[in-house]
């Protein structure tokens, strides 16, 4: 199968089978990151800009490392240390960058639709890195290739997202991608958390993590996305952590194998306990690896024509 796209956006913009090929890609990628040289030549001569508005270990991280493994050529800017700070427009910020002919722009922003605007402004490819409370494609993309790598498959499994699900942009692109991909997915978090008419997207709600948790193959917890609200929806970390904080007697609950899993940066003792976090059934660092690999993957189908990279 041919990848055509030009931007990866949103989960919602990607077929099944598109997706099953960026895993499949992902899959082959992951070797070259296990080699004593992790570098090929596939993407040499390309250029690919990183612009971060808003904080990222993770993500950006592996965004540059992946476009490195791939022998790109990588610049990385931020909002305080660009010209947005003299007031320059992001529009303008992305029509500059433009002219210097990069192929790709990574983008995180906070505001939600702002890759999408940019990408209808560039000619150079686009990938969201989180836009706001929208979309975080290539998270989603990640988790499913850590489930599918441990379970085998997506289809049939039931996946229950636990937290803030009103304010994270994980949420919304697992959701669309679980589904999509076959699985049951149920949603849980304080009232306050989960968005009126989420129903609509094929979920299951609950107000009870052993609800959730209940016949789970998998488990994804979510941060409070503090900088996302505007007034406390909880009274305290201490409060929340009691109601809504990942239990050894939820675990339980779920299937023998389950598997735990977080997007980072995680709140130890708030969302989730160390012990579980760092426990047997969490595949939180996989998630992590699994980030370079998928990122490769998006990268060689966007701008590295037909030859493998993993066969050079
Ligand atoms: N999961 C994630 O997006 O982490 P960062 O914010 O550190 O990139």
């Amino acid at each position: 199968m041919e990848f055509v796209k030009k931007d990866i956006l949103s989960i919602e913009e990607l077929a099944r089978e598109e997706i099953e090929l960026i895993l499949e890609t992902a899959d082959s990628m992951k070797e070259i990151s296990q080699r004593d040289i992790k570098k090929v030549p596939t993407l040499r001569g390309k250029t690919i800009v990183h612009f971060f508005h808003e904080p990222s270990t993770r993500t950006k991280t592996s965004f540059e490392i992946a476009a490195k493994r791939l022998s790109a050529d990588t610049v990385s800017i931020s909002a305080s240390t660009s010209s947005i700070v003299k007031g320059e427009t992001l529009i303008d910020t992305a029509k500059n960058l433009e002219a210097m002919n990069p192929d790709v722009i990574v983008i995180r922003h906070q505001a939600s639709g702002a890759p999408h605007m940019i990408a209808k402004k560039v000619r150079s490819s686009v990938v969201n890195a989180g836009d706001g409370m929208h979309a975080h494609p290539t998270q989603a993309l990640l988790d499913m290739m850590t489930v599918r790598e441990k379970k085998g498959t997506l289809s049939g499994l039931r996946v229950a997202i636990i937290g803030d699900i009103a304010h994270s942009r994980v949420a919304r692109s697992n959701i669309v991608g679980f589904t999509k991909m076959g699985s049951t997915v149920v949603v849980a978090g304080p009232p306050t958390m989960i968005p009126t008419g989420i129903e609509s997207f094929g979920v299951k709600v609950t107000y009870s993590i052993e609800d959730a948790a209940r016949k789970a193959d998998v488990i994804i917890m979510l941060r409070i996305q503090k900088e996302r609200m505007g007034d406390s929806l909880f009274p305290s970390d201490r409060e929340y952590a009691n109601f809504f904080g990942l239990t050894h007697k939820a675990v339980s609950k779920a299937q023998k194998d389950v598997l735990i899993m977080h997007p980072g940066p995680i709140n130890r003792g708030v969302e989730i306990p160390p012990e579980i976090a760092d426990g047997p059934h969490s595949v939180i660092l996989d998630q992590v690896e699994n980030g370079v690999a998928v990122r490769m993957a998006l990268l060689y189908l966007l701008i590295g024509g037909s030859r493998h990279a993993s066969d050079d």
